[in-house]
């Protein structure tokens, strides 16, 4: 885990108000796994006070990005900071996705901001697998497709691709994935997450979810991020120390 300095190299608009920060960080460049998130200092005063965190979204060379959709001053503050303005970041943390295996099918389950980690997911596994993204939203402005491969897209209200949730596309697809050599990789709010934990245990499918919680520290220190674990009632991980990725079956979700 490193501090470091780092430079904005440049802010993009990709979508309805989600945004790609590209920052010139070789230390994290080198050493970030996918899955992996940043906690970044906002501000130098006192407010806002915590960092923010951010899955790391892609590494290109000594540069990563991350996607930002901006929700309160935190992120207004980031997505407003010009090339050559410094960010002080916190990272890598956490675990990431455990990509190794040989698994032929990586399916990749989004909903809503949950795409932010996958860019670089895909990056990784675009030459040994077989990619197959399913990408949902409440609506048309929610489905968030950057930088993925092979996309099915849902919508709550029908306006895009498939007129259900994404678990519900997922399942109707289901019969294309031999258990024994697909692998799924989920992120997004914890309802999605916990009826995709759902669909795997029914269909025996080994699935990974990058889970989310209000965070302060980022490094286990503040116990301010528990997620309960399903090997012991009442015993409690950390999402950012031994998360923010868990199998599903190793938490509640
Ligand atoms: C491991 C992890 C990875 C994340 N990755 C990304 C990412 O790649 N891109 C991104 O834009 N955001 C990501 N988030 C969420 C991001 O950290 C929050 O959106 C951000 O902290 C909001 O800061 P703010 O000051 O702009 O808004 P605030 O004023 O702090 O909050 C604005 C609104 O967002 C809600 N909010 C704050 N934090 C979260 C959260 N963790 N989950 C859901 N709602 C929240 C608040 O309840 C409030 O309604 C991630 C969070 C975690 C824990
Ligand atoms: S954020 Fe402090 S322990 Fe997880």
């Amino acid at each position: 885990m490193l501090i470091v300095n780092s430079p904005v190299v440049e802010t993009i608009q990709v979508h309805e108000n989600i945004f790609i920060q590209k920052i010139h960080s070789p230390e994290i460049a080198r050493t970030v796994k996918p899955g992996q998130f940043l906690n970044i200092r906002v501000s130098e005063n006192y407010f806002p006070l915590l960092r923010r965190p951010f899955s790391i979204c892609d590494v290109e060379d000594e540069n990563i990005f991350i996607m930002l959709n901006v929700t309160g001053e935190g992120t207004k503050i980031i997505v407003h900071k010009h090339p050559g303005e410094m960010l002080d970041i916190l990272g890598p943390l956490g675990n990431g996705f455990n990509l190794q295996g040989d698994y032929k099918n990586a399916i990749i389950v989004a909903g809503g901001l949950g795409s932010a980690p996958f860019p670089f997911v895909t990056k990784k596994l675009r030459n040994d697998k077989n990619i197959f993204s399913f990408v949902g939203g409440r609506t048309k402005n929610d489905v968030i497709t950057y930088g993925l491969d092979n996309v099915l897209t849902s919508t709550d209200d029908g306006a895009l691709g498939f007129n259900g949730t994404v678990i519900q596309l997922l399942e109707n697809n289901i019969y294309k994935f031999d258990s024994t050599t697909s692998k799924v990789f989920g992120c997004g709010p914890t309802p999605m997450l916990r009826a995709l934990k759902e669909i795997c245990i029914k269909y025996k499918l080994d699935c990974e979810v990058s889970t989310e919680s209000a965070m302060a520290c980022g490094f286990g220190i503040c116990q301010g991020c528990p997620i309960e674990s399903t090997a012991q009632k009442d015993k409690y991980l950390l999402i950012c120390k031994d998360g923010p990725v868990f199998n599903v079956k190793d938490v509640v979700l």
